[in-house]
């Protein structure tokens, strides 16, 4: 029997090269090994506000994404979270056995009130593991593939699973995280100290999926790099070694390699040749994307149908959760 694997992308922005070569890229090599469930999370996204007409547009433009990444919908189930209502549902259950004190403790949480403010951010926001953990363990699922930043989430969910298991006998597999070692956690190129994100407050710093040639080419030439010249991976010189990691993850090569590839040349070298290299890895996306936009009808069918088949999988949990707890 195959490992299930589940994760899903936020609809909070734009896709960002993070994104593709973190997750996307990632998932497309899983493929094959596992049992697939990808979903678009926009009940994540909500906790955070949002225009409602542009989460509906970037919720099938991330799926657009998803297949012209190359996720096949015969070997994964592709969904969007909002449709299978028992997400929401065994998150309200889940609500109900986890303690306070855990999700205090999640640093995501204490990061979002220490910027927000515990009076201006929702209870979403505080609540927002327990409704991943409850899109993790609806599927049964083994592994966990997201990056290092998500974790923590991952454990708290392992924690409510094992307390549910105790109290009500063997229901959720209990899931690991499944960290990748390359292209995990891509760096923002206007503040390499902080992660590649789509809701970052400087566009300049994240290459989107959708950005044209020309833009990826500026960004890239203007990305901060730090004093010093050679191009080596130096944690004292997180400019350069983010724009050399993403050198490393889209070619393959090995961090060694890379250097030797760059041996005696300049920041303005590395630059040059990685915005050709991110340009024509793009191209093939973006076309695919587009194909797929073209045609809205078809990608809406191809959601339906992965709804239905996360439907069926997930209702199975739910109904014995409801009885084990007492609620059906
Ligand atoms: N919290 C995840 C992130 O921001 C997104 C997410 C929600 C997720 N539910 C999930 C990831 C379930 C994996 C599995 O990246």
């Amino acid at each position: 029997m195959q490992k299930r694997v589940i994760s899903g992308i936020q609809p909070s922005g734009e896709l960002t090269l993070g994104n593709y070569l973190g997750a996307l890229r990632r998932w497309v090599s899983m493929q094959d090994h596992y049992e697939n469930y990808f979903c678009i999370v926009d009940l994540h996204a909500i906790t955070e506000p949002q225009d409602p007409q542009e989460l509906r547009r970037r919720v099938r433009d991330i799926a657009a994404f998803y297949l012209a990444a190359g996720l096949d919908t015969r070997r994964s189930v592709i969904f969007i979270q909002s449709h299978i209502r028992a997400h929401s549902e065994l998150g309200w259950i889940l609500n109900c056995m986890t303690p306070m004190g855990w999700l205090e403790r999640m640093t995501q949480f204490k990061d979002k009130a220490a910027k927000g403010g515990r009076e201006r951010i929702s209870v979403g926001v505080f609540d927002y593991p327990v409704l991943m953990a409850a899109d993790i363990l609806i599927y049964q699922a083994h592994l966990v593939p997201v990056g290092d930043d998500q974790r923590q989430h991952v454990e708290l969910t392992r924690d409510i699973a094992i307390r549910f298991n105790n109290r009500f006998g063997e229901t959720f597999t209990i899931p690991e995280a499944f960290i990748g070692d390359t292209g995990a956690r891509i760096m923002s190129l206007a503040d390499p100290t902080q992660k590649m994100s789509k809701s970052t407050e400087d566009p300049n710093g994240t290459i989107t999926l959708l950005d044209p040639p020309d833009l990826v080419r500026r960004k890239i030439m203007r990305a901060k790099t730090d004093s010093g010249s050679e191009a080596c991976f130096d944690p004292t010189r997180p400019g350069i070694t983010n724009l050399l990691e993403i050198y490393s993850t889209l070619t393959g090569l090995s961090r060694s390699q890379t250097e030797d590839h760059f041996a005696g040349h300049g920041y303005g070298d590395v630059k040059r040749e990685l915005a050709d290299l991110v340009i024509a890895a793009l191209e093939p996306l973006q076309r695919e994307h587009h194909r797929y936009i073209d045609d809205l009808a078809a990608l809406d069918h191809e959601l339906q149908s992965g709804s239905d088949r996360a439907t069926a999988i997930a209702e199975r949990t739910l109904r014995d959760v409801q009885e084990k707890v007492g609620v059906r």
